[in-house]
C-alpha cells in the first residue's frame, strides 16, 4: 500500500471509531469513553487533516453534530424521591433504632417491614382514577425524566390498576430490574445487570427497550390521595391485589435480634435469587409513625438499607503514606500490591487514625486482610502475623503535615476524651487542606459542577491554574486548550456547568464553604437563620459575630461543637478573604422556607422544655410542616414561647414574658396540635 492509501485508511478507522462512540453516546446512553477522550481523538484527526488536505473530502467536522438536548422530557416529581441511610453492622441497626425512639419520644418495641434491597433503577408509576398516566425515572429525585413509553414495554407493569375503587392518585415507587438469566443473554454489551436496566430504560426508542427484558418490584409509594393505609404491609398487600408485583420475601419483623438473623439469612440466600439484592431495607411499618418521623435532607428518618457484608482479599501494604483531609484530618493510607476485591482493583486502602495503626501494630511489608463494602473506601481490617519477617519495623507516625505544620489531636466537647485523629489545624493556608476543601466545593451536593471532578481538580491545583475556589471562575480556558484531554466540547461543557454553579441557594453556599460539622443539614437550619446573605456576611464582623453565634445556642441542632467550628472558621483571615471573594463570584440566593399553608403559616416559635410525648426534633418538625418556622432566640419577632413540662427554662419565659410573646404550655400544645 502506498503512503498515501495507508492515510486515508488510518484516517476511515479513526472516524468509524469516533461514529461508534458517537452512536454509544446519543442512542445507546451508554458513552464508551470520556468527554475529554472523546475531545482527544477529533483532535487527532482534525490534526491529521490540517496535515494532509486530502482527508478534508471527508472531514470529521461533517459527522460530527451537536448533541441532541433534553432527550427526555423533564418531570417534576409530585413527591421527592429520596435515597436510604446505610448501616453496615448490628451497632448501626442499634444506633438507627434508638434515633428513632428518640425522635418520637417512645419506648416501647417498633414494628418493621423487611425488604430485599432490589439492585436496579427505580421509577416512579403515577396513577389517576387507576390509569397510568406517567412513568418518571428517579433524576436527581425531585425532577426526573419521562420515560413512560419504555416502562410501558414492561408488560407486569399494570396499565390499569385492577380495583373497582382505585385512588384517584396514587404514585408506585418500583425498582426496575434486569434478571440475572436474562443478563447472561446480553452480557458482552453492559458491565452488570443493574447498568443493563438503566441502559435500557432510556433507549430513545421504546422498541429497543422491549428487547431486553425488564422486570420490576413495586416497594413504596409518593403521594396517594385519598390516604387509606396504615401499614407498610396493607400497602405492599393491597397493590399486589391490584396486579402490581411485590417482592415475596418481604415479611414483619421486631427487635435488633431478630433484624439481624433475618439478614444473615437473606445475605444466605443472596446468590441463588434470580435478581441482585446488595442489602436489606427495614421500614417503620405503622405509616403514621413514619409521617412523624418525616426525613432528613435527603434520607427518611424511618427507614434503613442494612448492607450485606463486604467483599474481603488478601495482599501486601507496599507502602504508608499520609493524606490530608479537607478538615485537616491525617489519615494513613496503605498503598497494597493490587488485588481485586468484588470485581475492583483496590491499591489503596484506608488505615483510619494512628491510634488504628498502634492498635493493630499495622506496618509496611505486613500480609494483610482488605475488605470493601459498597461505596465505602476499602479498608485493612487485619494483619497476618504469622507471615511477619525478622526484620519488619513498627510503623512511626509522622507528626507533621504533608505541609510541614506539626499536628495535633484535639480533645472532643462531647466524650472530653483525646480524639484519635491528628489534624493540620492550618486550614487553607495548608496547601494540601485547601486542595481537598476545593473538591468539597465542586462536589455534587455543593457547587455541582459537572466535569470539574476530583481528578481534574488535581490536575488544575499541579498545574496552579486554581488554587482558591474563587480561580474556578477565572479559570485560563486557553491553557486548559492545550492540556491533553481537553477539547471543544469538554471545555464548553465545563464553561456551562460553571456559569450554572453561580446561581446557589444560601444553604448549599453555606455548606458548600466547607466549615467543619456544617454538614447539609446544619446548612439548612444556619440558611434558615440567616435568611439571605446580606445578613450571612454579617458573621465576617468579629463584634457582631460574637452576638450571632451566642444567638445560635437555642436552633436546634446547632451545639456547641458547631459554633465553636463556625467560630474557628471565621477567625482565620484566610478563610475570611476566601469566603468573601467566592461570594464575590455568586448569585446567593435567600433561603425560602417553603411558605407551605398550614395552621403555624407565617409563625414563629421557639422551645423550651422537654415534652413527654414526643422529642424537640419532632417538634420542630411538626412547626415547619405546617408552615410555621422555629428561632433560635427570644425576639420580638417570636409569635409563641412553647413551654415544655421537663425542665424549662426560667429565664426565657421571663424574657418571653417581657417581650410580650405569647406563652403556650404543654397541656394546651397538645390540644392545638389535635385541633
Ligand atoms: S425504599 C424513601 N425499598 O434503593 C425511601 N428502596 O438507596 C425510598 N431500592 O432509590 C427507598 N429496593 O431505588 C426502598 N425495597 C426497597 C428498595 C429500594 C431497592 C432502591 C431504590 C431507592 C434506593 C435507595
Amino acid at each position: 500500500m502506498d503512503e498515501k492509501k495507508k492515510i486515508i485508511e488510518q484516517h476511515k478507522i479513526k472516524i468509524n471509531n469516533l461514529k461508534e462512540f458517537n452512536n454509544y453516546y446519543y442512542n445507546n446512553d451508554n458513552p464508551k469513553i470520556s468527554d475529554q477522550e472523546y475531545d482527544a481523538l477529533k483532535t487527532e484527526i482534525l490534526n491529521l487533516e490540517k496535515k494532509f488536505s486530502f482527508l478534508k473530502k471527508n472531514t470529521v467536522n461533517k459527522i460530527v453534530g451537536a448533541p441532541p438536548l433534553n432527550k427526555f422530557k423533564k418531570i417534576k416529581h409530585i413527591s421527592p424521591m429520596l435515597s436510604l441511610s446505610n448501616a453496615f453492622k448490628k451497632d448501626d441497626i442499634n444506633d438507627f433504632i434508638k434515633k428513632i425512639k428518640n425522635f418520637l419520644n417512645i419506648n416501647q418495641s417498633i414494628q418493621f417491614f423487611a425488604e430485599p434491597k432490589i439492585d436496579g433503577i427505580s421509577a416512579t408509576l403515577i396513577y389517576k382514577k387507576g390509569l397510568l398516566t406517567s412513568g418518571v425515572s428517579r433524576g436527581d429525585g425531585m425532577i426526573g425524566e419521562d420515560i413512560l413509553q419504555n416502562l410501558k414495554t414492561i408488560k407486569s407493569i399494570p396499565k390499569k390498576i385492577q380495583s373497582k375503587e382505585p385512588p384517584d392518585l396514587i404514585e408506585i415507587r418500583c425498582e426496575i430490574y434486569i434478571s440475572k438469566k436474562d443478563f447472561e443473554k446480553i452480557k458482552v454489551k453492559f458491565a452488570n445487570p443493574r447498568n443493563a436496566a438503566g441502559g435500557s430504560l432510556r433507549q430513545k426508542n421504546p422498541l429497543e427497550t422491549s428487547k431486553i427484558p425488564l422486570k420490576y418490584f413495586a416497594y413504596g409509594f409518593g403521594s396517594i390521595k385519598p390516604m387509606t393505609f396504615s401499614k407498610q404491609s396493607e400497602f405492599l398487600q393491597k397493590i399486589k391485589s391490584w396486579g402490581f408485583i411485590t417482592n415475596p420475601l418481604s415479611r414483619i419483623i421486631e427487635g435488633v435480634d431478630e433484624i439481624e438473623k433475618e439478614h444473615k439469612q437473606l445475605e444466605e440466600v443472596r446468590s441463588s435469587l434470580e435478581y441482585d439484592i446488595d442489602g436489606y431495607v427495614f421500614k417503620v411499618n405503622d405509616l403514621i409513625l413514619q409521617k412523624r418521623l418525616g426525613n432528613t435532607s435527603n434520607a427518611p428518618r424511618w427507614a434503613i438499607a442494612y448492607k450485606f457484608s463486604s467483599e474481603k482479599a488478601f495482599t501486601v501494604i507496599k507502602d504508608i503514606i499520609i493524606q490530608v483531609g479537607r478538615t485537616g484530618a491525617i489519615t494513613p493510607v496503605a498503598k497494597v500490591q493490587p488485588v481485586t476485591v468484588g470485581g475492583v482493583v483496590v491499591s489503596n486502602a484506608t488505615l483510619h487514625n494512628e491510634d488504628e495503626i498502634v492498635r493493630k501494630d499495622i506496618r509496611i511489608g505486613d500480609s494483610v486482610k482488605i475488605q470493601r463494602a459498597g461505596d465505602v473506601i476499602p479498608q485493612v481490617i487485619s494483619v497476618d502475623l504469622s507471615k511477619r519477617g525478622k526484620d519488619s519495623k513498627k510503623f512511626i507516625f509522622p507528626k507533621k503535615c504533608l505541609c510541614g505544620s506539626v499536628t495535633t489531636k484535639e480533645t472532643s466537647k462531647t466524650t472530653n476524651k483525646i480524639e484519635a485523629v491528628r489534624r493540620c489545624l492550618k486550614g487553607y493556608d495548608c496547601k494540601f487542606i485547601a486542595r481537598e476543601k476545593l473538591k468539597h466545593l465542586v462536589s455534587k451536593e455543593a457547587l455541582n459542577i459537572d466535569g470539574l471532578g476530583k481528578k481534574v481538580i488535581d490536575q488544575f491545583w499541579d498545574l496552579k491554574l486554581i488554587k482558591e475556589p474563587s480561580d474556578i471562575f477565572e479559570l485560563n480556558f486557553e491553557k486548559v486548550k492545550n492540556l491533553e484531554g481537553w477539547g471543544e466540547l469538554s471545555i464548553n461543557n465545563l464553561k456551562k456547568a460553571i456559569t450554572k454553579s453561580q446561581l446557589i441557594s444560601l444553604d448549599r453556599f453555606i455548606f458548600s464553604i466547607g466549615i467543619r460539622h456544617i454538614g447539609q443539614e446544619n446548612a439548612k437550619i444556619l440558611a434558615g437563620f440567616f435568611g439571605s446573605i446580606k445578613e450571612f456576611i454579617k458573621i465576617f464582623d468579629l463584634k457582631i459575630r460574637k452576638k450571632i453565634l451566642s444567638n445560635l445556642v437555642d436552633l436546634d441542632g446547632i451545639g456547641e461543637t458547631q459554633i465553636l467550628s463556625i467560630d474557628n472558621f471565621f477567625l482565620n483571615s484566610t478563610n475570611t478573604r476566601i469566603t468573601k471573594e467566592l461570594i464575590k463570584k455568586l448569585n446567593v440566593q435567600d433561603y425560602l422556607l417553603l411558605s407551605k399553608d398550614g395552621k403555624f403559616s407565617n409563625k414563629k416559635f421557639m422551645f423550651t422544655g422537654g415534652f413527654n410525648n414526643m422529642s424537640r426534633s419532632e417538634a420542630k418538625s411538626i412547626v415547619e410542616n405546617n408552615g410555621g418556622k422555629v428561632l433560635g432566640a427570644i425576639s420580638k419577632k417570636l409569635n409563641f414561647l412553647v413551654v415544655g413540662d421537663t425542665k424549662p427554662t426560667k429565664k426565657k419565659i421571663d424574657q418571653a414574658k417581657k417581650l410580650k410573646v405569647k406563652i403556650i404550655f404543654e397541656k394546651d400544645w397538645n390540644k392545638i396540635l389535635n385541633s
